[in-house]
């Protein structure tokens, strides 16, 4: 395995790969990688030639007061997992290789970032997107692999690829947890010995609302329920809790049969995010 931190080696790699006819399959992170990140690196090995692994704690998505600087970082120990898990170049940029100095262009996401996490994290997307389109044009994949932990992500670089007409596939997996429910996340060491112990109550709480509503289709009392869980059995404050149609992420109607459930809560400074998806038959 091969890691590449400059934007020429990766041409350079990409364009040796196409020569041969191989399949690219890339993984987006931004490192120190847990099992879900190791899940979408399998899963892009099963489904292609070559995996691409980009780790770049990517700046223009934290916001002014956000954890940019404190976000964990660990290249060797990514590197190890990484290979264990089938990746062949991890793409590990520095921030002034991916962005020029006098960059002058952004993206601008629509009504799909003005909700959920796009309200509580102003311009969070517009940096997801701007750099999701750059690593496609570098990685050339013909997949790309995206956790469904992060839903209105998904639902946004799916935006993205349709509007931009970029010409790969998305490919999503499911959330993997902890053996207690919680959802697997770098910013689970942010957690204290307490707040990690509270941190499950996030997922019951979901799957409380999730039965409540799936018998009595009350999406307020459903919410209720969770928020209770939430607020009596955690010291966290809950940023959001909704239940919204999916994958257009509107408000639900009586016709709505695809569902996100999806949660957002400050455990302490540690900001958890969690949802379920889910269908009425
Ligand atoms: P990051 O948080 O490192 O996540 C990288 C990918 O791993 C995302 O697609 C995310 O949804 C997925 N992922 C994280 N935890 C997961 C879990 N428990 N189960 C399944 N998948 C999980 O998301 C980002 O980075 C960035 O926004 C990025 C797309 C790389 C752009 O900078």
């Amino acid at each position: 395995m091969k890691v590449v931190t400059t934007i020429a080696e990766l041409k350079q790699f990409v364009q040796q790969t196409k020569k041969e006819q191989k399949t690219i399959g890339l993984v987006p992170t931004m490192g120190y990688l847990h099992d879900g990140h190791l899940t979408l690196a399998r899963t892009a090995k099963a489904d292609n030639d070559v995996v691409i692994m980009s780790i770049f704690v990517n700046p223009t998505q934290f916001g002014p007061n956000e954890d940019f600087e404190s976000y964990p970082r660990d290249l060797p120990r990514d590197t190890e997992l990484a290979q264990s898990a089938g990746v062949d170049v991890i793409f590990a940029p520095s921030v002034e290789e991916m962005y020029p100095a006098d960059g002058g262009i952004k993206l601008l996401v629509g009504r799909q970032a003005t909700i959920l996490c796009g309200a509580s994290r102003p311009g969070h997307f517009d940096g997801v997107v701007q750099v999701v389109a750059k690593l496609f044009h570098l990685a050339e994949p013909m997949r790309a692999y995206f956790g469904q932990k992060d839903a209105q992500q998904v639902a946004i670089i799916e935006t993205l690829v349709r509007d931009f007409n970029f010409p790969l596939e998305i490919k999503t997996i499911a959330i993997v947890r902890e053996e207690d429910g919680l959802a697997k996340s770098s910013r689970n060491v942010y957690l204290s010995e307490q707040e990690r112990a509270e941190a499950p109550a996030i997922f019951a709480a979901l799957n409380i609302a999730k039965a409540h509503f799936l018998q009595t289709q009350n999406a307020q009392e459903a919410i209720a329920l969770a928020d209770k869980h939430i607020t009596t059995n955690t010291a966290g404050r809950i940023d959001y809790l909704q239940l919204l149609s999916y994958p257009d992420l509107a408000a639900i109607t009586a016709q709505t049969n695809k569902f996100l459930l999806a949660v957002a809560v400050y455990i302490g400074k540690t900001r958890l995010i969690d949802n379920l998806i889910f269908q009425i038959e």
